[in-house]
């Protein structure tokens, strides 16, 4: 399979890391020499994970992708992508309601830096429901994630989100 370039970056806030994400890493990784998951850090959605809770999480998913890396960022995509020197911006896309968001997005990056591609792939049907916002509810509720994130972390996100809720329920 020809290459799109020798490095691409997948950015999202990974909060937490879900079935749907690393279907995409994975996918991307056979695109790219190198992929890189970003994983933004001053993020307006107040995630519940801490910026190295959602990198350890990931790291412990791509252990068997010796060509993906997993870093945090802060400040602009592309001053990251370019920092990198790469000039691809993976994205994934569920549904038809992800794709104004993304558009904008795309078009955003493009404005500021012409030179960077935004490139999607569309999320396996059976990802298409999943998000980490129903993770965190679903776990929250005490209910069962596993098949919704990679084995590897279920048990990790279980405890994190017991922890998190119990203790707020104490306070
Ligand atoms: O998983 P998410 O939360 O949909 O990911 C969003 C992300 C991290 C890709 C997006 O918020 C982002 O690129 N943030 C960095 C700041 C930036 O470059 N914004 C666009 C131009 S203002």
């Amino acid at each position: 399979m020809s290459k799109l370039g020798r490095i691409g970056v997948y950015p999202g806030s990974f909060d937490p890391v879900t079935n749907g994400h690393l279907d995409i890493i994975k996918r991307a990784s056979r695109l790219f020499d190198k992929l890189i998951v970003g994983v933004l850090n001053n993020n307006f959605k107040n995630p519940i994970f801490t910026m190295e809770e959602r990198v350890a999480l990931i790291g412990k998913c791509i252990m068997e992708l010796p060509n993906v890396e997993v870093k945090m960022f802060n400040g602009l995509l592309v001053d990251f992508v370019k920092d990198n020197g790469a000039s691809t911006i993976v994205k994934g896309l569920r549904a038809v309601s992800d794709y104004e968001y993304e558009l904008q997005m795309a078009m955003l990056n493009k404005h500021i830096d012409n030179d960077i591609e935004t490139i999607f792939l569309m999320s396996d049907i059976q990802n298409s429901f999943l998000s980490s916002s129903i993770v965190k509810e679903l776990a929250k509720h005490g209910g069962d994630i596993k098949g919704l994130v990679p084995d590897e972390v279920v048990d990790d996100i279980t405890s994190m989100m017991q922890q998190r809720f119990k203790m707020q329920e104490e306070t």
